[in-house]
């Protein structure tokens, strides 16, 4: 069990090393540019937006880089729509060129089965078949100003995982606490610092090559929240018991589909699975010992309330938990 515990820290903080960029990307330089240079273009909506067009996909300033987005303007962002003056900036970052192990060759040196399950990466898009041209698979939100990888390892989707773990805030006596205004009780949820931009995020990372998002989203949440932990082995291993108790439970989930990017390009895009795993009786996981968080990296159970600043889209995934459950908002 502990040789398991082990294993899994050190896969994960393998799989967090190589992840290291495709998923939480900002280095300080971007969430600089982002909230800088782009606030009112990429601060003011939700990210996720099935429906609506791509934002943060359009940056100005492609994260962690000088490349500056060839401008596409909000009526040129469908591909149905003709534009010929069309010259996106060809982009694929430096880490991406070493071809690490999570990262594709370029086009032309392989041949990658789009809209299938590739070998064991999975190049099927949560929103259905997307086009590819020219050999290459396109974003189907469509156009953001770059082509090639980016930081993203895939060409086509690139597949993450959220898990949000709840619990209802409870008081010394373990009642639930009712916010005061809204009359509704106060769900918790765990959460991380991001070391680079300081927001508050759901703990998520990406899906590797084989692996069941439903094992994604348990192993992102263990590794986050017992590498933050000062427990002693056997406290470790009852904790990842509950855990995993939990995370074998089905899951509410929240979201499936196109996540509006910084990193996005014409023919790599992230997508998510994000699912809410309750402990409704409060016997759970709800006794997880996590900091109260003020240090960057450091995991808490934070209070879910509408004014709490949080990374991307994560706010709105909370949105859709809140409204289940009934909860303060
Ligand atoms: C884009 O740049 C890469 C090198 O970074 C190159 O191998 C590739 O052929 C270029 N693609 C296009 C379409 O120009
Ligand atoms: C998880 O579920 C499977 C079957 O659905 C079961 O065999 C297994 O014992 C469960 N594990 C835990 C820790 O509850």
């Amino acid at each position: 069990m502990i040789n398991r515990i082990n294993n899994l820290v050190k896969s994960v903080h393998i799989a967090l090393t190589l992840i290291g960029l495709p998923y939480p990307v900002c280095s300080l330089e971007t969430c600089k540019a982002i909230s800088s240079s782009a606030r009112s273009l990429c601060a003011t909506s939700s990210t996720i937006m099935p429906s609506l067009l791509h934002v943060k996909a359009r940056c100005p300033l492609y994260p962690g880089s000088d490349t500056r987005r060839f401008p596409v303007p909000d009526d040129k962002v469908k591909w149905e729509t003709e534009w010929p003056e069309y010259s996106p900036v060809n982009y694929t970052a430096p880490i991406v060129l070493k071809r690490p192990v999570w990262a594709d060759p370029d086009i032309g040196s392989f041949t990658p089965r789009f809209n299938s399950l590739d070998g064991s990466v999975d190049r099927r898009s949560h929103v259905g078949e997307y086009r590819v041209k020219n050999g290459r698979p396109l974003n189907p939100q469509g156009r953001t100003g770059v082509i090639g990888q980016g930081l993203l390892g895939r060409w086509g989707p690139n597949h993450a995982a959220d898990p949000i773990v709840t619990r209802w805030k409870r008081d010394s006596a373990g009642r639930r606490v009712i916010h005061a205004t809204s009359k509704l009780p106060l769900l918790q949820f765990v959460s991380i610092k991001r070391k680079d931009c300081g927001e508050w995020a759901i703990p998520g990372g990406m899906v590797d090559p084989g692996e069941l998002v439903s094992l994604t989203l348990q192993r992102e949440f263990s590794e986050e929240a017992l590498n933050s932990l000062e427990a002693s082995p056997q406290e470790k291993e009852k904790i990842l018991e509950r855990i995993t108790k939990l995370f074998n439970s089905s899951g509410l989930q929240v979201y499936k589909g196109y996540v509006d990017d910084p990193r996005n390009t014409d023919n790599s895009w992230m997508e998510t699975v994000a699912v809410n795993f309750h402990d409704e009786t409060g016997n759970s996981v709800s006794e997880l010992p996590l900091q109260a968080g003020d240090d960057a990296g450091q995991v808490s159970w934070i209070d879910v309330d509408s004014a709490q600043p949080l990374y991307a889209s994560h706010s709105h995934f909370l949105e859709v938990v809140v409204k289940t459950r009934h909860a303060h908002w």
